[in-house]
Formats: structure tokens, sequence, C-alpha cells
């Protein structure tokens, strides 16, 4: 097994401070002691900051997977009927969740490297007139492709007396989604992307709407019952036993984004991002998504012709260091996907571009196999 640290430029998890990582080795304590609820009641505070709400802030012991399931199955009903942007992997399983939840799907779809357009989404909504909710996938991580409507298919959502859920896993902290100025009912992110703290929490926001909601309407989740952590948490508690290392790593992990500012870490995730479409292209890579909704967090490419996927990627992480990850569904051994997220700076992109050019001569200029026959 090969536990060397390379440099991690997957679309999450990502690379994480020694700060973050040293923060993992606090003790294990009491967490209904004082010492846990000092700590949760700062994750909780810093968390609303990060969201940009002074509203209710939620952190499950859970992958981001979880939090969707956990928005889902707090808000949707058997019979309610739920209207989904569909263009991807991601937004797919999204749309598979609702439905397994006992809600009615309308999906909104798009070709792969698109999202569906704003134009689209208001027609869907227009003809179903009345519907619960509105769950929208910011950032397609399995294309690379985000949508550029949060606010507007916010108000949209809210002109039909739905309610607006955001699956920004991959990225909040890459973008500011300011939860409140918008009126997002529920924002979602997980721990190991733009944050940059290890793999393991789901974070999300969950506004008054949703509060009064659940107050009439108590969800049938025993693991996500959003009302029991939000009682929890008033006293600096979670309902259940929290991975108690990952809070030390994400208290961490947001006093760095704090102390950077979350206009400045936007700001840089947009600068790198640059960088790595640029140099990608130079390199022969031709970017999945269209411009207008490139993500800044995820960029996919195809790789020239001649390029064996699962060959390439092994390499470059053997001979180079550097980790990427292969494409999804349509795209599989087509598309690599690389990681601009959390801590990313011009060293790692420097790093990765050059990588990446270095192992795309050789394995281009690489004599083809024989063919015994
Ligand atoms: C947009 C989006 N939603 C949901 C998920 C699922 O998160 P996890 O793999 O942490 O369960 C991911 C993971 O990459 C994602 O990018």
């Amino acid at each position: 097994m090969d536990k060397s640290q390379k440099l991690i430029m997957l679309p999450g998890p990502t690379n994480v401070s020694e700060r973050v990582m040293q923060a993992m080795l606090g003790p294990i304590i009491n967490h209904r002691g004082d010492s846990f609820r000092e700590l949760y009641k700062g994750v909780l505070d810093k968390t609303r900051r990060f969201f940009q709400t002074q509203g209710d802030v939620v952190v499950f012991t859970s992958s981001g997977t979880g939090g969707v399931e956990a928005a889902v199955l707090n808000v949707i009903r058997p019979g309610d009927v739920a209207v989904i942007p569909v263009f991807g992997e991601f937004s797919g399983r999204l749309a598979e969740t609702v439905e397994l939840a006992g809600g009615k799907a309308v999906l909104v779809e798009s070709p792969p490297g698109t999202a569906p357009t704003i134009e689209a989404l208001r027609a869907a909504m227009e003809k179903q007139r009345t519907f619960k909710a509105l769950f929208l996938v910011h950032n397609e991580t399995s294309t690379g492709v985000a949508a550029p409507y949060v606010e507007e298919a916010t108000r949209m959502a809210h002109e039909h007396g739905a309610l607006a859920v955001i699956d920004a896993i991959s990225s909040l902290g890459g973008y500011a989604i300011p939860v409140d100025k918008w009126g997002v009912d529920m924002c979602i992110t997980g721990s190991q992307k733009c944050i940059a703290a290890p793999p393991g929490l789901a974070l999300m926001s969950v506004g008054k709407g949703v509060v009064e909601f659940l107050r009439k309407s108590p969800p049938k989740t025993r693991y996500f019952e959003i009302p029991r952590y939000l009682e929890y948490g008033a006293k600096g508690e979670t309902p259940f036993t929290p991975a108690l290392p990952l809070f030390y790593a994400l208290d961490e992990a947001l006093n760095e984004l704090l102390e950077e500012g979350l206009a400045r870490r936007v700001e840089r995730h947009d600068e790198m991002s640059v960088l790595l479409y640029d140099g990608l292209a130079k390199a022969g890579l031709k970017p999945v998504a269209e411009k207008a909704v490139r993500s800044k967090t995820v960029v996919a490419s195809y790789y020239p012709p001649g390029v064996e996927d699962a060959g390439f990627r092994k390499a470059l992480a053997r001979e180079k260091g550097v980790v990427i990850a292969g494409g999804f569904g349509p795209f599989a051994g087509k598309v690599c996907r690389v990681g601009c997220m959390g801590q990313i700076n011009r060293s790692y992109v420097e790093r990765t571009l050059t990588a990446i050019s270095e192992m795309l001569s050789s394995s281009l200029n690489a004599p083809k196999p024989i063919n015994p026959s």
C-alpha cells in the first residue's frame, strides 16, 4: 500500500493543510461535556459565517450524500413534486433520492457539458405551477458544469411557493452563495471540497421556511432528523456521537478559511481556475463544459486522441505524484477531471500542468504495443 502524500488534485477530497491534519490529534473528549460544547458552538458560528446566514446550520457526521439525503428526507413527503435540473451524475442521483423518498421528480434535462437554461427551468416551473421544492445541484462535479443561476432559480421557486434547496457540495467556498441575501432555503456542502478539511462531514444551512414546515410536519428519518439537530445544536451538542477528530479538523479548516476571508478564497479559486483551463488547453485538453457554464472548482477536459485514461492517471500518480480523477458515465475513459479546490494555489497548478504535459508527451510518444498476430 502506497501511503506517500501525493498532490491531490481530485474534485474532492482535496489537499488538507498540516495545521488541519494536526488538529485531528486532539484528545477524545466527552461529546456531552463543556469542551465539546465550546468546540461545536464555535463550529456552528463559523459555519454560519461561511454560508452568510444568521439562520440555523447543521453539521452531520456523513459524507455529502448524507447531507443531500437529509435535505430530501426533511423536505419531501410522499406525493410531493420537486423540480430538478438534471445534467450529470450528481443531479441524477438527487432526482433518484427524491423518488426514493416517495416524491415525484420533474426533470429539466440538458446534454452533458451544458446546464439546463434558466428559460427551460422557468418553463418547467410554469408548467408545474405549484410544487414543493426546487433541488438544484449548483456545480455538477461529474461534468465540470456550474449552473450560473442559483439566485434567480431560488427567486423563481419562491414565486411558485416552493422551497429552494441547493447542493453546493463541490462549490461553496470556491463560489460564494450568500444564503440569506439570496433567500436559499437549504444549502449543502461537504467538508472535503472547498473548505479543505478531510472527508466525512456534511454542512447545511436551514432557512426559516424549512424550520416552520418541519414544526408542522416532522420528517420520517431518525439519523437526519433536522429538528433534533437544531434542538441539540442550541446546547452545543449533536444528537448522535460526532466524529470528533473531524470536528476538530473542520474547526481549524474554518479558522483558515475565515482568516483568509471568504471573498479572497473565492477570488483565489477564480484565478487558479483560469490558469488551469489555459494550461490544460495548451497541453491539448479540450474542456467538456461550454464556456458560459464552466466550473471554477472542477475542470473536466477531453484527452487528446491516443491517451488511455486509467493508465495515464496511474502513471501520473506514480511517476509525478499528482492525482487526478477520470470521467463518469458517458465520459468514462474520455475525460479527466482536475479539482481546483480548497488549498489550490499557483504552485499546485503549475506542478499539475507540468506533470500532465510531460506525461502526455511521454504517453503519446511511447512505442505502441506490437500486435502479436
Ligand atoms: C455535487 C455533488 N453532490 C453530491 C456529492 C456526494 O458527496 P459525497 O461523495 O461526499 O457523498 C458530490 C461528491 O462529489 C458532489 O460533487
